[in-house]
């Protein structure tokens, strides 16, 4: 069992009281790296969940109607408690997810670093008077909070998407239910204690753990009071939960699944290249949405391009989150490595590659021994030799495996760039100008990373076309999402 101090906690977190379920019930929270049970945390029915509804609801008026600097304040006291414990926020995250230690660091700190964004654009929320059309009245666009918003994120980053949606809704003047994912409650719990200690009000913001999502999602979609959902996650959920909004009419902002290309044009740095797509793949062991899922490499530079790439692999180490020396954590669990390997024998069986890696390590790193049950350390993998065709290029990989395809003129690899029903993040690397600016502008892709892999950050508009869904997050942008823009026209005023 976990035991790291007053961050640790096991109950929902309603009203500003830690509650457990109803009926007692608990779930287990995995350690990915050994399969050992962290901590049994509240099981929330949709029943237990409503009173997470009743207490945002109760809250919004006060809070939607307090001084912007107030809610700013607050949001920056919960940012300063949050990097005050960066160290147990971060070493609890790679406890539950797995994710190596300075990458959960990095999370932390990305995670604040949203609070504190919105925490400033708290005080800009700024309408605007229009020109009118009549000498008798003046017209106004005011910015006004949604309402209750309802959060639904992932695994992945179990701080960063809670935050990049709670800070800009709270900023807004909304308030929250956020409903953390199955395998990574711990975190979101720990932020709600911040926000306790901040001294967020009762209500403001609400974290209900639950082993049910779909149920209790469900249940909440249909409660009226509730009239904003924002959800991180599969496409195949968030079209659910579309569906869901509809008959409320709830606005609806969806991140959703991604199969990003990685384009390296014979313009290219090589070396540099090289890099960059290592940094791309490997984030969070290739389980994030952004990961370059197919990297295409143009002929006359291919053979050195994977010279290079293959030469990154040796300082790879896979292990353990904790342990400092480790680059790549474990899969968050069998279903995810079990993916990895469908799509992988898949592949090969139709005819490609492994150039390297192609299957489980034993944790300590690449070419390690044997196969531990519950192992789901998998090795970095190189497949060339793959074709469009395959459920390899088609299907989100998340995992460990750089799949390269090969191509010849600008044309071609931008219809297979743009051939997928998803369109959330694409990178290239070319140095020609006049390129830079004509691939930027062909991808359908939401975001675009020029000579770079990492392209997240707060102060950027994130978020997807296509089937990768809309609204985005992050930015001067990211606010809007959770205010809805009222007309007052103010007439009689020749009178
Ligand atoms: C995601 O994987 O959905 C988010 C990744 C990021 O914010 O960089």
């Amino acid at each position: 069992m976990l035991t790291i101090d007053s961050l640790l906690r096991t109950s929902s977190f309603v009203n500003g009281f830690w509650v457990d379920a109803e009926n007692g019930d608990t779930f287990g929270v995995v350690n990915p790296a050994d399969g050992t049970e962290l901590a049994r945390v509240s099981d929330l029915s949709p029943a237990d969940a409503r009173s997470a509804v009743v207490a945002a609801h109760d809250a919004f008026p006060d809070w939607s109607a307090r001084l912007a600097e107030e809610r700013a304040s607050l949001l920056m006291q919960w940012h300063d408690l949050m990097m005050e414990n960066a160290d147990d926020l971060a070493l609890l995250m790679t406890l539950e997810q797995g994710k190596p230690i300075s990458e959960a660091r990095g999370e932390v700190a990305y995670g604040a670093a949203f609070v504190k964004w919105f925490a400033e654009e708290a005080r800009r929320a700024y309408g605007d008077v229009i020109p009118s059309h009549d000498t008798d009245k003046r017209i106004l666009a005011l910015r006004q909070a949604v309402g209750v918003v309802l959060t639904v994120t992932p695994w992945n980053f179990p701080i960063a998407m809670i935050t990049r949606k709670a800070a800009a809704a709270l900023a807004a003047g909304c308030t929250v239910i956020s409903k953390p994912a199955e395998d990574t409650p711990l975190s979101a719990l720990a932020l709600a204690r911040l926000s306790e200690l901040a001294g967020l009000p009762p209500g403001v913001f609400n974290v209900i753990p639950t082993s049910r999502p779909a149920e209790v999602v469900e249940a909440l979609m249909a409660d009226t009071r509730i009239r904003k959902v924002s959800f991180t996650g599969s496409t195949e959920v968030g079209k659910i939960i579309m569906g869901q909004a509809a008959p409320s009419v709830k606005r609806v902002s969806l991140e959703l699944g991604g199969n990003a290309p990685f384009i390296v044009f014979d313009d290219a740095d090589v070396d540099v290249a090289a890099r960059d797509v290592l940094a791309s793949k490997y984030r969070n062991a290739g389980q994030t949405c952004v990961c370059a899922n197919r990297i295409f490499v143009q002929d006359g530079i291919y053979d050195a391009f994977l010279d290079a790439y293959r030469r990154l692999h040796t300082g790879l180490r896979v292990g353990p989150g904790v342990d400092e020396e480790s680059d790549i954590g474990p899969l968050i669990n069998q279903e995810a490595v079990d993916k990895v390997v469908r799509l992988l024998d898949g592949a090969t069986q139709q005819g490609a590659r492994i150039v390297l890696g192609g299957g489980l390590i034993d944790g300590a790193a690449i070419g390690g021994g044997s196969h531990a049950p519950g192992n789901t350390f998998f090795a970095p993998t190189i497949v060339e030799g793959v074709r469009d065709d395959m459920a390899l290029a088609s299907e989100e990989i998340f995992g460990p495996v750089s799949a390269i395809y090969r191509f010849s003129t600008e044309e071609d690899v931008i219809r297979r760039a743009n051939d997928t029903p998803f369109g959330l993040a694409a990178y290239f690397h070319a140095r020609d100008n006049a390129r830079i600016w004509r691939v930027s502008e062909a991808l359908e892709y939401g975001i675009v990373g020029v000579n770079t892999g990492t392209i997240s950050t707060p102060v950027a508009p994130f978020g997807g076309m296509k089937e990768s869904g809309f609204g985005r997050e992050g930015s001067r942008f990211g606010m809007d999402q959770y205010l809805e823009i009222k007309y007052v026209c103010i007439g009689g005023l020749s009178r």
